[in-house]
């Protein structure tokens, strides 16, 4: 219909990414310093009612179908829960349910998966790095990795199926351990996906050679799994490219993904829009503008005019970014205030 958000290049936007938080209580190295980022101030975040609108705009007017919710770090938003079931309840303008997924770093999800299961999550993504709670102290800067581990658990006995699992490789820190993550998230029943590292670290210190490389995890694995190319199904608007891994004698073992936004970018399939926590709209993780929904919003703007704001945005979505250019522009807010 007139009323999806497409954009120039011929894309529609069907997934939206909404940033719940720009806090963490991780502070990993490729993502923030040790004492933090300077946050926003409380009055600049959406509160509960604020995102529920928007978001109810975005699925009766806009197309979108599925929301996911990020940080910073999603589950230190107290009304994850109630906003997570005021969007299950949602209808697209076809009948379906909305699907709802969070992605978090796992600390306190053992408490809350049954609460979020229960609101009408679909889904979670947990980050877990490394399978040593040393590494983990060291990557994170908090000692937290039995948490994380509990939370994966919890996740898995609440029904949120499938659970993935987002590990990023750091060369010298955990880059021996793509084979032994399989191994382990084979035998657990997670689905595991290794993710390219984006230059979107707060110094900006990102360098292309530190990046280990979907090529080189691929070899990893390849040297002790068999790995068989996802049969006919291009990635699509998913940024994973998925194997099946399998044993001798060819049964499924289960699979594994890698996300390699750096050297094989998949922003011509991107369906993908965002919402910052502070009520910004982002066309894209790497967008160097962004346009305010929150002004709008608080002066009583109606949806038709919040709809065609955001309309208007996504038109302008570029085609891509240029990470492995050295024209590259970094955004201006890192990762944790955009929403991974
Ligand atoms: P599902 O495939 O639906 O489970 O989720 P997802 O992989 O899209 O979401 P998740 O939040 O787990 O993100 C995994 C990784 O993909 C993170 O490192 C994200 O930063 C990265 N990612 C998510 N969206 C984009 C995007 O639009 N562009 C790029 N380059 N990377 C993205
Ligand atoms: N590059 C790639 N992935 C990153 N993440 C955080 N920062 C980066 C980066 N610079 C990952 C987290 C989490 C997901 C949301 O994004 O590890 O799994
Ligand atoms: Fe927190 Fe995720 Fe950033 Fe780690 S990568 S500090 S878990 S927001």
């Amino acid at each position: 219909t007139t009323g999806d958000l497409l954009d120039r290049h011929g894309r529609v936007a069907r997934d939206l990414r909404v940033s719940l938080t720009d806090r963490c209580n991780l502070r990993c190295h490729y993502c923030m310093p040790p004492e933090g980022l300077p946050w926003l101030a409380d009055e600049r975040v959406l509160t509960d009612d604020e995102i529920v609108r928007l978001i109810r705009l975005a699925v009766h007017d806009l197309g979108i179908h599925e929301v996911r919710f990020t940080g910073g770090e999603p589950l230190l938003r107290k009304g994850l829960e109630d906003i997570v079931a005021a969007t299950s309840q949602l209808r697209t303008a076809a009948g379906e349910t909305v699907r709802t997924s969070v992605t978090t770093n796992g600390i306190g999800l053992a408490r809350r998966a049954a609460k979020l299961a229960a609101a009408g999550l679909t889904r979670v993504n947990v980050s877990l790095d490394t399978l040593h709670p040393d590494r983990f102290a060291q990557i994170t800067r908090r000692d937290r990795h039995a948490d994380v581990m509990a939370g994966l658990a919890a996740a898995a006995d609440a029904g949120l199926a499938p659970v993935k699992v987002n590990a990023v490789l750091l060369r010298g820190t955990n880059d021996d351990e793509a084979a032994g993550l399989l191994r382990w998230a084979l035998d657990a029943g997670y689905r595991l996906r290794f993710i390219e590292q984006m230059p979107l670290d707060p110094h900006g210190s990102w360098q292309r050679s530190d990046m280990v490389t979907a090529e080189e995890i691929l070899a990893a694995l390849h040297r002790e799994f068999t790995l068989v190319p996802r049969p006919g199904t291009a990635r699509g608007a998913a940024p994973a490219e998925t194997w099946d891994v399998v044993d001798a004698s060819g049964a499924h073992l289960g699979d594994v993904g890698v996300i390699a936004s750096v050297t094989r970018p998949f922003c011509g399939d991107c369906d993908r829009t965002r919402l910052t926590a502070d009520g910004q709209v982002r066309t894209c993780l790497f967008s160097t503008s962004e346009t305010d929904l929150r002004g709008a919003l608080r002066e009583g703007a109606d949806d038709a005019v919040l709809a065609a704001t955001w309309r208007a945005a996504m038109w302008g979505k570029l085609p891509g970014h240029d990470i492995d250019d050295p024209g590259f522009l970094h955004p201006t807010r890192p990762m944790s205030a955009i929403g991974g």
